[in-house]
């Protein structure tokens, strides 16, 4: 089942080392292609020859032992399809969560783009104390996946929270990603984010709090689902697909209209001015002796609407911001836009939405059904709201 899948293992120096030899045979016997990158200080408790032997593949430890043209820590990240670093040390977390590249390991993991799982395994104390449970945070909120210890008896004599999980659940998350990684391939996810910006005059407009991060957090779990992803922004963000940046909802209107005939799944994250002024100053509004000042506002198009008119095969989602009597108001929205579903958000709640790494929303079908997804990162929202459209 694992056939044609690259599996990049990296352990650090703990006494569960030792478990990975069972578990990179497991994926062995099961037609993965396994790479192993040990720490230093793994090889204190578990073998190069052994990983040798069991990965039928070099085990890689030293940066600069350089081989080919391209360096191995962004050759090794761009071969695998998933990167699971088990045992996870507290040293080695702290170092990933802060973007540190000081040896191959964590070289290799500020270089990866696509899913990484960490298992990490440490005394109880080490597990509870703030900082490694802020950097655990930190990874999460990334859309790392964390598989947290078990309680038992820990190798430094303690009984608490620390352990290895069963390498068994270790494989079968492992099993799960891969599977998940294919499940938009030949899919093309078309996302629009940040909030749109309306010109006054050259130097003033009108926009709103939307920080982009909802929509980006959909784009990469489209991306990381295998799907071709198109992300139509007014944000500034680098990433591994197509960016288009916008401006006003004019922009994004003939942006979406560009990828819209081609698109399978599009979804409008951004928030759109619903106004725009009717008259653009060509030259900077003087102020005046008048105390009060009216600008006229039009009405912008409604780009969901419009492209639910116009859809044909494709799967529209709209995001629906609510500030009071959420699921009333989003019940009524999804008939007038004529989406296939509506992810709804409360943003009268300081703690989710707007601007912050969390959210917690309902997704509305046209069919009347309702699904909660509890407040996690917006990373984990995103890939939710993904997997539930696409089943
Ligand atoms: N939307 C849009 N074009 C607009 C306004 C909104 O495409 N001119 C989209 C948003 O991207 C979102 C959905 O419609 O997916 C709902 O946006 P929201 O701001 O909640 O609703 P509005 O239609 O603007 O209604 P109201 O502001 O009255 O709540």
């Amino acid at each position: 089942m694992l056939n044609g899948k690259t599996i990049l293992i990296g352990i650090t120096g703990g006494i569960a080392a030792y478990k990975i030899c069972e578990l990179i045979r497991k994926f062995k016997k099961n037609g993965a292609e396994v790479k192993v990158i040990c720490t230093p200080n793994a090889l204190n408790f578990v073998t190069k020859l052994t990983l040798q032997n069991l990965s039928q593949n070099e085990v890689y430890v030293q940066e600069f032992d350089v081989k080919e043209w391209k360096p191995e820590h962004i050759s090794l990240a761009d071969e695998a399809d998933i990167m699971l670093i088990a045992p996870a040390t507290a040293n080695t977390i702290s170092k990933i969560a802060n973007g540190y590249a000081d040896n191959l390991l964590t070289s290799v993991a500020c270089a990866f783009t696509k899913k990484m799982i960490i298992a990490p395994a440490m005394n109880c104390n080490m597990w509870n104390n703030r900082a490694i449970q802020e950097n655990l945070f930190k990874l999460k909120s990334r859309g790392i996946e964390i598989l947290e210890p078990e309680k038992g008896f820990l190798a430094c004599g303690y009984v608490g929270k620390g352990r290895l999980c069963d390498v068994n659940k270790i494989y079968d998350a492992v099993c799960e990603d891969l599977n998940y990684s294919q499940k938009l391939q030949g899919t093309k996810v078309v996302i629009t984010s940040g909030g749109t910006i309306e010109d006054i005059d050259p130097v003033r407009y009108i926009s709103n709090y939307s920080s982009g991060k909802m929509g980006l957090a959909l784009a990469n779990a489209a991306k990381s689902m295998g799907a071709e992803v198109v992300l139509i922004t007014t944000k500034d963000f680098e990433a591994p697909y197509k960016i288009v940046k916008v401006k006003s909802a004019f922009d994004m209107q003939n942006a979406l209209n560009e990828e819209f005939d081609t698109s399978d799944i599009v979804i409008m994250a951004a928030a759109v001015a619903d106004y725009r002024v009717k008259n653009y100053s060509e030259q900077k509004m003087k102020k005046t002796d008048d105390e009060n000042l009216t600008l006229e506002l039009v009405k912008n198009p409604d780009i969901l609407q419009d492209l639910c008119k116009k859809k044909t095969n494709q799967v529209v989602v709209g995001f629906c911001a609510e500030s009071e009597n959420l699921l009333e108001n989003a019940a009524v929205k999804i008939v007038k836009k004529g989406c296939d579903f509506l992810v709804a958000n409360d943003i009268s709640r300081k703690d989710i939405g707007f601007g912050v790494e969390d959210n917690e929303v309902v997704i509305l079908d046209k069919n009347g059904g309702a699904q909660r997804l509890e407040k996690a990162s917006k990373a984990v929202i995103a890939r939710k709201i993904l997997e539930y459209i696409h089943e």
